[in-house]
């Protein structure tokens, strides 16, 4: 495993991280159980990934169960856990989902995550998406109070832009921030049918590098497109939560699909797969701290991992550039 390092936090963090958002459990992501989550969390932390990035939304709690049942008896200084709030559900209709960031709402948040966890502290705790329904300043008031508390020890953002982050790091301090980033969506709109208000690689980025906070890109392989296994369609049953990915369906996935095959030659005619040149892509840019890419089997993640014993080369840059240009602002 490699490792980076951030001026904010104290830990080198492995260049592969795990999203666990595919644990989320049968119902709520196709083929995923409980048994199976927990082995992909095990094989993941036996390779030396050490940052777990979870959700209280992802399975309404029970992707947080899972991390807990696999991280039990493991030491707990020998990972990080990223968790997240300002998401809630309606347990008698889960599909209805919302965003909170009020002080109670997260006082009690923090609690059931940590309970579900069962651990005391997650390492970096992150809001997951604005609430324009709160001010600000009562969202930092409970933050600061389980800071305190030590119940978190970093605090990140997820879904912020940097004007935001600009006005919230003097009041807490923003150790990290998480955002929408991949080889063809560098500077996105929208995520399935929310707007997005940051611009990643033009201004995310580059203030992470400045403040010394890390960055964790989501959908790294753009959701599986950049496994280089997608059909040319069909690739969701009903009940995939990527079906609402408008990117990933309809008229415009045939302008990311031809995208993926051609890059999906050139790493072919490096002698790689595009898996390993979306990963490589990511762990290149010296501003992206860990690749959080989800894994539905072991096989998935250690494919992943192999990423990691090559690099990419000036040569294949320059081909891959002409390929991921037009995609800079889509
Ligand atoms: N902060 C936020 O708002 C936010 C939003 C989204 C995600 N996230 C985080 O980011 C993580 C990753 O994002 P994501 O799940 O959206 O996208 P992703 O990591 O880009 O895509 C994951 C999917 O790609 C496929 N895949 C992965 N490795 C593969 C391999 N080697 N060969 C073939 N297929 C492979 C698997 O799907 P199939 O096998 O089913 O095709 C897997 O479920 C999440 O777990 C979560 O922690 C955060």
């Amino acid at each position: 495993m490699q490792f980076k390092q951030v001026r904010r936090i104290e830990e080198k963090i492995s260049v592969l991280g795990l999203g666990c958002w595919a644990f989320s459990g049968e119902g709520h992501w196709d083929n995923s159980t409980d048994d199976n989550s927990v082995a992909i969390i095990h094989a993941a932390l036996d390779i030396g990934v050490n940052l777990l990035d979870v959700a209280p939304i992802y399975g309404r709690g029970r992707a947080e169960t899972v991390v807990g049942r696999a991280i039990a008896g493991r030491r707990r200084d020998s990972f990080l856990i990223a968790s997240k709030c300002g998401l809630l559900w309606d347990p008698d209709n889960p599909k209805h989902e919302w965003r909170c960031l009020k002080k109670d709402s997260i006082l009690k948040e923090i609690d059931d995550s940590l309970r579900r966890l069962g651990t005391d502290y997650i390492d970096i705790y992150q809001l997951h998406w604005p609430d324009s329904s709160t001010p600000m300043a009562e969202t930092l008031e409970a933050i600061a109070i389980i800071k305190k508390a030590g119940k978190i020890r970093h605090f990140g953002l997820t879904n912020y832009n940097t004007e935001q982050v600009k006005a919230i790091d003097p009041i807490v301090r923003v150790d990290s921030q998480q955002g929408l980033y991949n080889m063809l969506e560098r500077n996105p709109r929208n995520y399935h049918a929310d707007p997005l208000l940051y611009r990643t690689e033009r201004e995310t980025l580059p203030q992470c590098l400045e403040l010394g906070q890390a960055f964790f890109p989501y959908s790294p392989l753009f959701q599986g497109l950049l496994s280089g296994t997608f059909a040319p369609s069909g690739n969701f049953s009903d009940n995939d939560v990527r079906r609402s990915n408008v990117k990933l369906n309809g008229e415009r996935f045939k302008l990311y699909y031809d995208a993926a095959l051609r890059l999906k030659e050139i790493a072919g005619r490096y002698g790689h797969p595009l898996n390993e040149l979306a990963v490589n892509w990511l762990v290149s840019n010296p501003a992206v701290t860990s690749v959080i890419g989800s894994a539905l089997t072991s096989e998935q993640l250690l494919a992943n991992a192999k990423a990691l014993e090559w690099s990419i080369t000036p040569e294949m840059r320059k081909e891959i550039d002409a390929v991921i240009a037009p995609f800079e602002d889509l």
